[in-house]
């Protein structure tokens, strides 16, 4: 198998040859997406994608990429209608599902959900989002969209928003302190990315990870600004989303203080926390960004399913 791991639950657990890898078959498929001409590797072969959550790019784009190589899709975007509302469990539900498909892309509440679905599947299991832990494709397509749009070498990046609950900044963090690529950490003091985590990252690649709690400060000196939403979801008291909801907003105002050439990404969805008119300027890349979740999909899962 040309990626050594079989399941794809989170990204502290990538060596940098896969993600090498992955980054490379990614491109092999964005050319075939710009020609028009995807050879069908996966006739006849089914992904379930499994999703106990809300979603709207991760599944779609799954589905996008599966269908695009010629491969077919089943499964559910929440558990209204399936037997979970009958009281069916978790494991009874993915060992179904695993001898329907050959391949499970699964997103759920609980963290870690993703690794027990890969313990009871025979088949490669994808974690698309385990509560506030992980959400290892993402990742990679973030990490994709930086290289296509401004390259892995000396670019510095700012991480903004919700770092505590934001589960695509914890699997992002990882493959950045991976290639080296100077990080910044903008959070408010209570949404601040977990000590574990920072640690866990300086400690495997012996990097150095800041930390800054002003945006105009952080936006003078980055080539990427990865914004995400407050993850009210996640918020135990709604008082406590109530108070952080806007903390901090990219707008022309603030991108006046930007370096020049710098790109803002976004894993979507926005709320507010993008202007509406950032969008027409060159700095707004999240649309760019979203799109390319196809082709490192199409990567995955034809890697995965081993298909060359
Ligand atoms: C993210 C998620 O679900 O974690 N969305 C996505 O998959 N693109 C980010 C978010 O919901 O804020």
């Amino acid at each position: 198998m040309p990626i050594k791991a079989r399941d794809i639950i989170s990204t502290a657990e990538m060596d940098k040859d896969d993600v090498d890898e992955i980054l490379e078959k990614s491109d092999v498929m964005l050319s075939h997406l710009k020609s028009g001409d995807v050879p069908q590797i996966l006739k006849g072969k089914i992904l379930a994608t499994i999703f106990f959550e809300p979603s709207t790019r991760t599944r779609l784009s799954f589905t996008s990429a599966m269908q695009r190589l010629g491969g077919s899709v089943l499964g559910f975007s929440s558990t209204e209608g399936t037997s979970v509302k009958k009281g069916e469990s978790f494991e009874d539900t993915v060992r179904m599902v695993d001898s329907y498909s050959d391949i499970i892309v699964i997103r759920h509440p609980e963290p870690h959900s993703s690794r027990i679905a890969a313990q009871i599947a025979r088949n490669p299991v994808i974690n698309g989002g385990d509560g506030a832990n992980h959400h290892p494709t993402q990742g990679l397509m973030d990490l994709f969209t930086i290289k296509k749009e401004k390259g892995l070498g000396d670019t510095r990046v700012a991480l903004c928003g919700d770092l505590k609950f934001g589960r695509t900044t914890h699997s992002l963090i990882y493959l950045l302190g991976m290639y080296g690529l100077e990080t910044t950490l903008v959070s408010p003091e209570s949404l601040r990315m977990p000590k574990e985590i920072i640690r866990d990252v300086e400690k495997k690649f012996g990097v150095r990870m800041r930390e800054e709690k002003r945006l105009d400060e952080a936006v003078k000196n980055v080539d990427v600004l990865y914004v995400t939403r407050i993850q009210k979801e996640r918020f135990l008291d709604i008082n406590d989303y109530g108070k952080l909801a806007g903390s901090y907003r990219v707008d022309l105002k603030l991108l006046e203080h930007a370096k020049k050439g710098m790109i803002v990404m976004h894993p979507l969805p926005r709320v507010s926390e993008i202007a509406t008119e950032v969008d027409s300027t060159p700095f707004a890349k999240y649309f760019d960004h979203a799109a390319y979740g196809v082709p490192v999909r199409m990567a995955l899962l034809s890697l995965l399913l081993g298909k060359i």
